[in-house]
């Protein structure tokens, strides 16, 4: 059950909490009468927590989160331009792996930081599952491949299937295009709720590769794998993703063997201006 309250000795009625909220469910301040979530608020809102995180008095307290719960912002810390152009740079897909994998702490500090990525609605619905197994690991490209030579054996001339003969016959002779040999795989799925879920699980990963940038790992997409994954039956099967549940994106993860020496050049973005 959700639950607005509003410390009356606290609230300067500046109105702030009422402006930010999304819906417009708390009524603004009146006079000397400090703002007042609306009757219908519970139905619309979305535990966003920003009317909290906006009071500067800390007179908002909501029954998802209090202000003490919310750590004070600290607009100091974020980098500029140049420093932030620089990371986005750095970040590169990593396909050489070392052996080890990540501990799970480190993951799970990542899965955290990954958690911050906006979602619609606000429903944070993302769910990760995480492969740290070689045999598993090893298990899953394998599968990948049965899929490709499934299809090359539907389609031999389809032209758009020229790589998996190379991906396939690379494989047969013990060399992994599909994961890399990498020794972690990280893979998100949710239920489709509203729809928007495919765009929160790409988003969540973009965060978490970056993230993990911060623990000197590397991560590749793993798009491939994904695509394999929605089709080819038997690996759904492994993977055994709750019922419901769309798998969305796979991504490659660990510690890099190589370290890259230049920023590779990217194309120029093409803008309308309108
Ligand atoms: C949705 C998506 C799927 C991808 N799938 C694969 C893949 O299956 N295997 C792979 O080696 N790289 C994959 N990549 C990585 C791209 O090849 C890579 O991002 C691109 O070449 C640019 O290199 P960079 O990430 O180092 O900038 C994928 C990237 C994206 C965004």
């Amino acid at each position: 059950m959700t639950g607005i309250t509003i410390n009356d000795s606290l609230c300067t009625r500046d109105g702030f909490c009422s402006i930010i909220c999304p819906f417009q469910i708390i009524s603004p301040p009146k006079g000397g009468i400090p703002p007042k979530p609306k009757p219908e608020f519970s139905k619309w809102c979305i535990h966003c927590g920003h009317c909290v995180a906006i009071c500067p008095t800390g007179a908002i307290s909501h029954s998802c989160m209090s202000p003490d719960q919310c750590p004070p912002a600290d607009y100091k810390s974020i980098l500029g331009p140049d420093q932030f152009e620089n990371i986005l740079r750095l970040r590169r897909s990593v396909r050489r792996f070392k052996q080890e994998a990540p501990d799970k702490e480190v993951f799970k500090r990542i899965v955290t930081m990954a958690g911050y990525a906006p979602s619609g609605h606000n429903l944070q619905a993302v769910n990760w599952q995480i492969f740290d197994n070689l045999d598993d690991l090893n298990h899953l490209a394998s599968m990948a491949c049965d899929w490709m030579k499934h299809m090359l054996k539907e389609m031999p001339d389809a032209p758009h299937l020229l790589a998996f003969k190379k991906i396939v016959a690379a494989f047969d002779s013990g060399l992994d295009l599909v994961l890399h040999n990498a020794p972690s795989l990280v893979i998100v799925h949710s239920k489709i709720q509203t729809g928007v879920e495919p765009t929160d699980a790409a988003i969540s990963l973009a965060y978490f590769d970056l993230a993990a940038m911060s623990f000197g790992l590397g991560c590749c997409w793993a798009g491939l794998f994904t695509m394999a994954a929605k089709s080819w039956g038997p690996l759904g099967e492994f993977l055994n993703l709750p019922k419901d549940h769309h798998l969305h994106g796979a991504m490659m993860a660990g510690y890099p063997k190589l370290k890259f020496q230049r920023l590779p050049l990217r194309k120029q973005p093409t803008i309308q201006w309108r």
